[in-house]
């Protein structure tokens, strides 16, 4: 049997189970799982006691930034902030400035990514600026594309479908993030230009917006496309209905329109957050196994720009890497949400997302990507102390039950006990898998 670079003992997630035990790891890849006195020899061992290893967790939507939104988040603050999180690989959007359209620019993103990340990172390219630099796109490792509401809502359809028709048949990922425009601006013409506050957010994009996009995009692709952050269980049986693939955001699950209310800005999200009743309708489903993704949508922005006077001024987004994970745990524990599923969407269900058989499981032959967590420990969240260069966070001052105590990418230690143990570039850019 192999030698072992070496074993975590603990609490694994096995099979849908946790059993106490060991995984083996050698050149990046979990070899053996079980019992220590099964064990081949090894050159070191963690001793884990009660902590829990799990698959390393996996975000198919965040907001890395760079270039010129490196006052946001760049890809070594980003990163750091995703392993402090217990992410493994997240992948990047294109709307950045510039943004991600067009070839070059994505060898660009990848060069400035490539020395800083420390978690792998894939990456999707935007809207493409036309069908010749869709195809170099299609030549790189981009994993697929993301349109905003802007690159689908207005005219010239056409051409896009028959861009998307392209993407689709080179076996890349067809994401969308389901708001109407036209609904949108017909609401914001409701209020005045110089609109103070952000409490109207949630009128100026109801859930209408959202499902009429779902019917836009249908007519505009054929099934299989990818409805990003959903927000209502209706949103959900629409999207399933037409074929799309979806996932819902932590924000959506653990957040209300009751905290915009109470927060204000920071709360400030697309599409927004929506009714207490909606929410607790989005955890059931959860928690009955309809929803086979979480994302963090972690979407840096300053705080200084957060705290902007005027509604179009504020920007939406709130950065989510650090508390996604506990947050999600914390309500497990509080008997909101079920723990298996959890679990399941934020690694299998990713996972198989990207058709990817390597990793979201602990299985012999994967890749060594783990996350290890404390279920019971409890810590207070205190933003000046993320990662993430986006000091701010809704769930500022709350303590959360469950906490990220380590994250292995290819067997070895990203982060252990709040620090980052590997130098910048060790992550590695995550190529688009013909599955
Ligand atoms: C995102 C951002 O800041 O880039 N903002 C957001 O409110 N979710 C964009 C997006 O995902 O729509
Ligand atoms: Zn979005
Ligand atoms: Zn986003």
């Amino acid at each position: 049997m192999t030698h072992l670079d070496r074993i975590l003992a603990g609490r694994i997630y096995f099979e849908g189970d946790f059993i106490e035990g060991c995984v083996g790891v050698s050149g990046g890849e979990i070899v053996f799982i079980g019992k220590e006195a099964n064990a081949p020899s090894y050159d070191e061992k963690i001793d884990l006691g009660r902590l829990i290893v799990v698959p390393g967790l996996i975000d198919i939507h965040a907001h890395l930034r760079g270039m010129r939104l490196k006052h946001k988040e760049d890809f070594l603050t980003g990163t750091c902030a995703a392993a402090a999180g217990g992410f493994t690989l997240v992948l990047d959007m294109p709307n950045t400035d510039p943004p991600t359209n067009n070839h070059l620019r994505m060898m660009e993103k990848i060069e400035e990514a490539s020395d800083k990340i420390v978690v792998d990172v894939g990456f999707y390219f935007g809207k493409p600026e036309n069908r010749r630099e869709l195809e170099r796109l299609l030549n790189t490792v981009a994993i697929g594309v993301k349109l905003y509401p802007e690159d689908y809502c207005g005219s010239s359809q056409a051409e896009l479908a028959g861009m998307l028709k392209t993407v689709r048949e080179s076996g890349r990922k067809i994401v969308f993030h389901p708001e109407d425009l036209s609904v949108i601006k017909e609401n914001r013409s409701k209020y005045p230009a110089q609109l103070k506050g952000v409490e109207k957010h949630g009128f100026i994009r109801p859930l209408e917006a959202e499902l009429s996009a779902l019917d836009l995009f249908r007519r505009l692709s054929e099934p299989g496309s990818h409805a990003t952050h959903l927000t209502s269980v209706r949103s959900i049986r629409k999207a399933r209905g037409y074929g799309f693939t979806f996932d819902v955001s932590v924000n959506h699950l653990a957040l209300s329109d009751e905290d915009l209310s109470s927060m204000g800005s920071i709360c400030k999200v697309n599409p927004p957050l929506r009714s207490p009743e909606e929410r607790s309708m989005l955890v059931e489903s959860v928690n009955r196994g309809e929803v086979p993704v979480i994302v963090t949508d972690h979407a840096p922005h300053t705080v200084e720009e957060k705290s902007a006077t005027l509604y179009d001024e504020v920007p939406s987004g709130i950065p989510g890497f650090e508390t996604a994970f506990p947050v999600l745990i914390d309500m497990v524990n509080r008997g909101f949400l079920n723990l298996h599923r959890v679990l399941e969407a934020l690694t299998k269900g990713p996972a198989s997302f990207l058709g990817d058989a390597k990793l979201g499981g602990i299985v012999e032959g994967n890749v060594a990507n783990l996350t290890v967590f404390d279920h019971k420990e409890e810590w207070h969240v205190e933003p000046e102390d993320f990662y993430t260069r986006a000091k701010y966070s809704p769930f500022k001052n709350r303590v959360l039950k469950g906490r990220v105590k380590a994250t292995l990418v290819r067997g070895e230690f990203v982060f252990r006990d709040n620090e980052i143990l590997v130098s910048r570039g060790f992550g590695k850019i995550y190529g688009f898998k013909r599955s």
